[in-house]
């Protein structure tokens, strides 16, 4: 069997000293990703069982292909891990949460996670869920838009950021990024970390559109 490809997960070593493989324990992987943790997990001690949750099935897809010579040791599932005390109900030896994006969405144009790859403006962990940035952007008001980039993204310009976006009605992560830009004074220094915070803003908000009790088990 050829090697998979997988990007180097952070903390590895730390995760494998916490979590304490050993031949009978049970893990779960609340955020499999692209199975970079698990891989290692598993290559210290097959003799594990493991539940590997993602919500985003592409990146869940990547899992059990990387994961494939472990396969009848892991239960995949493609779900919210808010849901977890429903998906896993047996007692677990350790559960890792490694939040975030995964480079794996980050550096796919088409999810529109970053304005530094020109996409549609999607921003869904789980594409089966039907609202996307953009909709958010065309569907809030002005005063809703604001809160969401002051609460999340923690931005003093969130007004002027808001009304622009609202104003220009942007379809594409660069038309975002170009909004936000020019809401700018033209003198402010570091817009892309603006540009950054709004994005988190945005991402971090469509959490709320997610069902938290929907989930499937896929293999
Ligand atoms: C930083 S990546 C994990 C990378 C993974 N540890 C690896 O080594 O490949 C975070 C993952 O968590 C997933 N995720 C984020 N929030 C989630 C949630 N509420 N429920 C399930 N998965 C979630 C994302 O889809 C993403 O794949």
């Amino acid at each position: 069997m050829s090697t998979p490809f997988i990007h180097k997960p952070v903390m590895v070593a730390e995760v494998i000293h916490y979590l304490n493989p050993a031949p009978g324990k049970v893990f779960v992987d609340a955020t499999v990703g692209g199975g970079g943790h698990s891989y290692h997990l598993l290559q210290v001690e097959p003799n594990i069982r493991l539940y590997a949750i993602d919500c985003d099935s592409t990146s869940l897809q990547v899992a059990i292909r990387n994961l494939s010579a472990w396969r009848d040791r892991i239960n995949f599932i493609h779900a919210n891990f808010v849901s977890l005390h429903q998906l896993v109900t047996e007692s677990v030896d350790g559960i890792l949460f490694d939040l975030g994006l995964s480079s794996l969405q980050l550096e796919d144009p088409q999810r529109g996670f970053s304005f530094r790859h020109d996409g549609p403006l999607d921003m869904r962990f789980d594409t089966s869920v039907p609202f996307t940035a953009y909709n958010l952007i065309t569907q809030s008001s002005y005063w809703k838009l604001a809160q969401i980039i002051k609460q999340y993204g923690e931005e003093r310009y969130a007004n002027v950021i808001a009304k622009i976006i609202r104003q220009r009605r942007p379809e594409t992560t660069s038309e975002l990024y170009t909004a936000i830009i020019d809401a700018l004074p033209q003198n402010y220094r570091n817009k892309s970390k603006v540009a950054a915070r709004v994005f988190q803003a945005l991402r971090i908000n469509g959490w709320l559109y997610y069902p938290i009790t929907r989930w499937k088990i896929v293999l």
